[in-house]
C-alpha cells in the first residue's frame, strides 16, 4: 500500500516520520516542489530504519506525480504556514492556489484515492478539493478537530492531573481559533463528566487554551506547530490504511447534518478504508448549536472568497 505526502515542510515530514516508525505504509512518496528537498528529507528518515527497526520504504521527489501513482491515500500539507500574529484564514490565497493543482495532480495519478487535507484554511481547502477532485465526499477528509481535539485533552489533563488516555473530549467546528468548539460539557474523565471536578472558570480558561492553543506554539516557536499536527494526521492515515474505523473529528461534507449544507466541517466521524464512513450524531444543547451555526457561517464566508 502506497501513501503520498505532498509538501516534506514540517507538518509533511513529521506525518511521514510517525507512519514510517509504525510500518504503516508498504511505501511512502514524500513530493515537494522544492528542488531535491524531499529527496533529502526522505533519506534522513531511511536511515533511521537501521535503528528503530521498521520496513516502510520512504522515497523522495520534485513534483514528479508519476512516484504517485496507485496511492491509496495521500496528504497535502503543502503551502506556507502562519507566521506569528497570522490568522489561517491569511492563507487563502496563495494555498487555494497550490491545493487545487495538487489535487488535480494527484488525482490524475490516483483515481481512487482518498485525500487528507492539512494546509490551511483548513475547512475551505477542504471544500475546494472536494470541489476540485470530483470525488466522492467519503473520499475527502480535512485533518484539524484531531489535532484540536487532542490538545483539548492535553489541557484537560493538565488541569486535572490525569492521563490524556483516560479522557474523551472533543472538538467540533471548523478548524480556526474562533471557530472551533471544544465540547466541554459532553467531555468524560473515566466516563465521569468533567465539570464535576471543574470550576466555571476553570472549564472557561482550559476551552480558551485550547482554541488559541495553535496560535500560542506559533507565537512560542516563531512558525506553526508540527509535532501534534503530524501525530494526529498520522493517526487518521493509519484509520484508513489499517481500516481502523476509529473515531475522529474531522472535516467532511455536510448534507444536512448539524443542520448545515454544502459546507465541509468539523463533526465526528468513523475512518476506515472508505475514508469517512459515516457521521456520527451528537446531542448538542441550544448553546453549542447556536456556537456551531455560527461557526458554520465563518467558514461559509471564508469559502465565499474562493468564489470572488
Ligand atoms: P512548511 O513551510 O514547513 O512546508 C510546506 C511545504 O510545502 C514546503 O516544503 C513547500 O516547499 C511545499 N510546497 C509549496 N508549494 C508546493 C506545491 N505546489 N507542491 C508541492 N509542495 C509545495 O509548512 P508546514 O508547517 O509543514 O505547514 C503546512 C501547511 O499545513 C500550512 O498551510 C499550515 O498552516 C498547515 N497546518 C495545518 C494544520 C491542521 O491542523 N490542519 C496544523 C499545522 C499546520
Amino acid at each position: 500500500m502506497k501513501v503520498t505526502i505532498v509538501g516534506a515542510g514540517a507538518v509533511g515530514a513529521t506525518t511521514a516520520d510517525n507512519l514510517i516508525r509504525r510500518n504503516v505504509a508498504e511505501e511512502i512518496v514524500l513530493l515537494d516542489i522544492k528542488e531535491g528537498f524531499a529527496e533529502g528529507k526522505a533519506q534522513d528518515m531511511a536511515q533511521t530504519a537501521a535503528l528503530l527497526g521498521f520496513e516502510s520504504k520512504i522515497k523522495g521527489v520534485t513534483s514528479d506525480y508519476l512516484s504517485t501513482a496507485g496511492s491509496t491515500v495521500a496528504v497535502i500539507t503543502s503551502g506556507i504556514p502562519r507566521k506569528p500574529g497570522m490568522t489561517r484564514e491569511e492563507l487563502i490565497g496563495t494555498n487555494a492556489n497550490i491545493v487545487k493543482s495538487v489535487v488535480e495532480n494527484l488525482v490524475k495519478h490516483s483515481p481512487d484515492i482518498i485525500i487528507v487535507i492539512v494546509s490551511n484554511p483548513m475547512d475551505t481547502m477542504t471544500y475546494l478539493a472536494l470541489k476540485a477532485s470530483g470525488l466522492p465526499k467519503n473520499r475527502i477528509i480535512g485533518m484539524g478537530g484531531t489535532l484540536d481535539s487532542a490538545r483539548f485533552k492535553y489541557q484537560l489533563s493538565d488541569k486535572l492531573n490525569a492521563s490524556a488516555a483516560d479522557l474523551n473530549a472533543i472538538v467540533i467546528g471548523g478548524h480556526g481559533d474562533t471557530t472551533m468548539i471544544p465540547l466541554i460539557k459532553h467531555s468524560t474523565w473515566n466516563s465521569i463528566p468533567v465539570t464535576d471536578f471543574l470550576t466555571v472558570e476553570e472549564q472557561d480558561e482550559i476551552v480558551h487554551k485550547t482554541m488559541v492553543g495553535g496560535a500560542t506554539l506559533t507565537s512560542l516557536i516563531g512558525t506553526s506547530a508540527w509535532y501534534a499536527p503530524g501525530a494526529a494526521t498520522a493517526a487518521v492515515v493509519e484509520s484508513i490504511v489499517r481500516d481502523q474505523g476509529k473515531l475522529f473529528t474531522a472535516s467532511v461534507y455536510l448534507e444536512g447534518e448539524f443542520g448545515q449544507e454544502d459546507i465541509t466541517l468539523g463533526v465526528p466521524v468513523i475512518i476506515n478504508k472508505k475514508g469517512w464512513d459515516r457521521i456520527v450524531p451528537l446531542h448538542l444543547d441550544e448553546e453549542d448549536e447556536e456556537k456551531f451555526r455560527k461557526s458554520a457561517e465563518a467558514v461559509r464566508n471564508m469559502n465565499n472568497v474562493l468564489k470572488e
